[in-house]
């Protein structure tokens, strides 16, 4: 397989913008992209300037920005591309919506204003916006719904995200931006993932919350893929914007990564049943199939590399 860098090639001398470089799913994305020769401004807000070191050492240039106040004054200019993934993750639906919805508009204003050879616009959104419907796979056109609520902490996120995509949908056609509208399922990779909480869960003897209609399946996609991914979805981008599903390409559920972790390091996996979580979202990847776009980095490879990155003194042996 060739590496990620020169998958990504075709990024080389671009100016992108990634926002929500502090996070989990953009960190890795700038990083990979920095090395593939790309010109890449991060943006988060930066309340702190040591949070800024660790990406300029791997040749991030840091802008800061501020989403929910409209603070977008260091947006660079002459853009080709902007990767958007920032995200407020807060209870406050006020907060939210200006964040992740009317943020997201007034972040693809500036940039149309000040970028004349802007390519492509990604708007990172998520499967949560769709109703869970038992296991079936969920394709772009199905019902919407507010599938985050009954996850204890995530009570406007599912709904803000849906707003956002209807701002961003908007300002696209409104402005002529060529977008795309990738509704992310679950990400992880060697530095990052939800697993990582569960396999906390599984240290101390608790058990996992998984739903009453198990299992509780998803199409984990790791940071590799999604990478890779990049330039299948930003050859999609279109004016009205082009909605898709990003995932994995295998269906895997909680009940199978724990399992998984457990025969990594020994630990055995209990779970709880409940309604009071996230139902199994399946997407269905046909359109980005049909992008060219296959994932390659097989699930228990994935997790293995996890558990080793982060909590080698766990795994047996
Ligand atoms: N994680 C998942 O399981 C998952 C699943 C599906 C889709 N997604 C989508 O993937 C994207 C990335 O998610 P993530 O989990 O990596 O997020 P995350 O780890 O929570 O990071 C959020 C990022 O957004 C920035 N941010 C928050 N509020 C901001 C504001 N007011 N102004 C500017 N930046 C702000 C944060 O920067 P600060 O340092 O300023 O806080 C941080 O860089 C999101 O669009 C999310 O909806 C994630």
């Amino acid at each position: 397989m060739t590496s990620v860098s020169d998958d990504l090639h075709q990024f080389s001398g671009k100016r992108v913008l990634v926002t929500g470089v502090t996070g989990w799913v953009a960190g890795p994305i700038a990083e990979s992209l920095a090395n593939a020769g790309a010109e890449v401004f991060g943006a988060a807000r930066f309340q702190k300037p040591e949070q800024r070191t660790p990406f300029v050492a791997k040749g991030v240039n840091c802008v800061s920005i501020d989403l929910e106040k409209g603070l977008l004054d260091e947006v660079p200019t002459d853009l080709d591309l902007v990767l958007h993934f920032a995200v407020a993750k807060s209870s406050d639906f006020e907060q939210a919506f200006a964040a992740n919805a009317d943020g997201s508009a007034m972040l693809m204003e500036t940039v149309a204003a000040t970028s004349d050879n802007l390519s492509a616009f990604l708007h990172c959104s998520s499967t949560a916006v769709y109703a869970p419907h038992n296991h079936d796979p969920r394709a772009e056109t199905d019902l919407l719904g507010d599938s985050h609520r009954p996850m204890p902490g995530m009570p406007t996120y599912s709904i803000s995200k849906i707003a956002g995509e209807v701002l961003v949908r908007y300002t696209a056609k409104r402005l002529g931006v060529p977008t795309v509208v990738a509704r992310l399922n679950v990400p992880y990779g060697d530095t990052y993932g939800w697993m990582l909480f569960h396999l906390m869960m599984m240290e101390r003897g608790m058990a996992v919350p998984v739903h009453v209609d198990q299992p509780t399946s998803y199409t984990p996609i790791h940071a590799e893929d999604i990478s890779r991914s990049l330039a299948y979805l930003l050859s999609v981008a279109s004016t009205p914007a082009t909605v898709i599903n990003w995932g994995g390409d295998q269906v895997v559920s909680i009940e199978d990564w724990c399992q998984e972790m457990g025969q990594l390091t020994g630990l055995s996996p209990t779970f709880a049943p409940t309604t009071a979580t996230i139902a199994a979202i399946i997407p269905d990847l046909t359109k980005l199939h049909a992008t060219g776009f296959h994932s390659s980095v097989d699930w228990r490879d994935g997790i293995r590399r996890l558990v080793t990155n982060n909590r080698p003194d766990l795994l047996k042996g």
